[in-house]
């Protein structure tokens, strides 16, 4: 923990600033006097108050500490501590400006001072800076922990879908084994031929998904122009056999759509999260519409792109989960489930500037949920770190899809 506590003391009048900095270094204080306005705004970054004569303000240096105070940390609301000088307020004196330029936490003192005073003013305003370093430590502490999270979710994934990957690659192995077993007892060159036929196309399924899954493990890293509909198709490759034992049926309904600048690794790993989502919800066998089309944002009509809808005739989200269903380690499935598969969905739709909606019913005759992403079409890629996108771009609704 780096708890900055030093005091910046700036007053070019006379022996002002030695007195100020000698005060306070007899009361145990860390300070040390700027000789300009320049110097000390140099220096703000990293101490814990700043102590300045009103007459070091000009107006060619009020706007830049305007600017210092306005692009601070958002867990930071550095002390200004003012010594004001007596008088009226004119238009042209210092007092003035400081009221024109919001310079966030001051405190004016007026001239003279008494040394308590300034002593126990600068300790008040330690004191609060102190809390704000707790909040900064805690903020970063937040996002190590978040980081963590997502690494090991991506872990969670990669191990989800070795398993899928090996499940479905059994199958095609297993008939070519048998296959060639019956070639290997077969008198017939025709039934021979017929079974070489057969294993040639288990084959391909498997060389498939192989290219699928290298295809797009390539493309983690880096945005690149892709079709979504091959995001979908290829995310589905993998759960071919699944659909089938559960006796889920796949309804596509893909209109003509551009293609969009997109992280595919991230996209494929959200489809492939919903769709296995599904699945589970559809132990009973049912329907999985998925729908590509262009869209535009709900809640921002102007923007354009494409729209992801994909819904599920499944048993529908408890409604304990419901409002909580976008947050990590929120999961039904008390083995299985990681509870971190939405959670990273929504980061992954937000770095891409979209949003994700859905909508789930439990009831009898109208069960099942339907997602809906919807991803721009010319997306700025937002870091991970800025919290205040989430909160402006994001819009995570447990409420209607339209
Ligand atoms: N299509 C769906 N139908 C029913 N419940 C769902 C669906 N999608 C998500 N859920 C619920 O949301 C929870 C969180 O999903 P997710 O974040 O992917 O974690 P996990 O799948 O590991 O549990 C699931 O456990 C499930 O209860
Ligand atoms: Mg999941």
């Amino acid at each position: 923990m780096d708890l900055d506590l030093h005091v910046l003391v700036v007053a070019p009048t006379g022996r002002d600033a030695t007195l100020i900095a000698d005060l306070l270094t007899k009361e145990g204080i860390d300070c040390s006097v700027c000789s300009s306005s320049k110097v000390a705004l140099d220096r703000v970054a990293g101490s814990g108050a700043l102590v300045i004569a009103e007459e070091v303000f000009t107006p060619s240096n009020i706007s830049a500490w305007g600017q210092k105070i306005a692009t601070q940390s958002s867990w930071s609301d550095y002390p200004l501590i003012v010594l004001t000088v007596a008088g009226a307020v004119d238009p042209n004196s210092q007092k003035k400006m400081l009221f024109r330029e919001p310079l966030g936490n001051v405190v004016l003192l007026e001239r003279p001072i008494r040394p308590e005073t300034l002593v126990s003013t600068v300790q008040a305003s330690l004191r609060s800076r102190r809390r704000q370093y707790l909040i900064r430590d805690h903020l970063a502490q937040r996002r190590l922990t978040e980081e963590a999270l997502l690494r090991s979710e991506k872990l969670a994934v990669v191990g989800r879908l070795a398993a899928s990957i090996a499940h479905e690659i059994n199958n095609p192995l297993e008939s070519v084994t048998n296959l060639l077993y019956l070639i290997g007892t077969s008198s017939n060159l025709d039934e021979a031929k017929i079974y070489a036929a057969t294993a040639t196309d288990e084959l391909a399924r498997v060389s498939e998904i192989a290219i699928h899954t290298l295809k797009f493990f390539r493309q983690l890293s880096k945005p690149t122009s892709v079709y979504l509909t091959e995001l979908v198709d290829s995310a589905l490759v993998l759960y071919q056999a699944r659909l089938v034992s559960a006796r889920v049926t796949v309804q596509k309904d893909f209109r003509a759509c551009p293609p969009i600048t997109a992280m595919a690794g991230e996209l494929r790993q959200v489809i492939v999260n919903m769709v296995g989502n599904a699945l589970d919800a559809m132990r009973g066998g049912g329907t999985l519409n998925i729908r590509i089309d262009r869209g535009r944002e709900y809640s921002n009509g102007s923007r354009t792109g494409l729209r992801l809808t994909i819904a599920d005739s499944g048993s529908g989200i408890s409604p304990e989960i419901k409002s909580r269903l976008f947050e990590p380690f929120v999961s039904s499935k008390a083995d299985t489930g990681t509870g971190l598969g939405l959670w990273v969905s929504s980061e992954i739709i937000r770095k891409h500037g979209g949003t994700i909606r859905f909508k789930s019913s439990s009831l009898l005759r109208a069960k099942g949920t339907v997602f809906s992403i919807f991803l721009p079409a010319e997306p700025q890629f937002h870091a991970h770190d800025s919290t205040a996108v989430t909160e402006q771009t994001t819009i995570l609704s447990k409420t209607a899809v339209h």
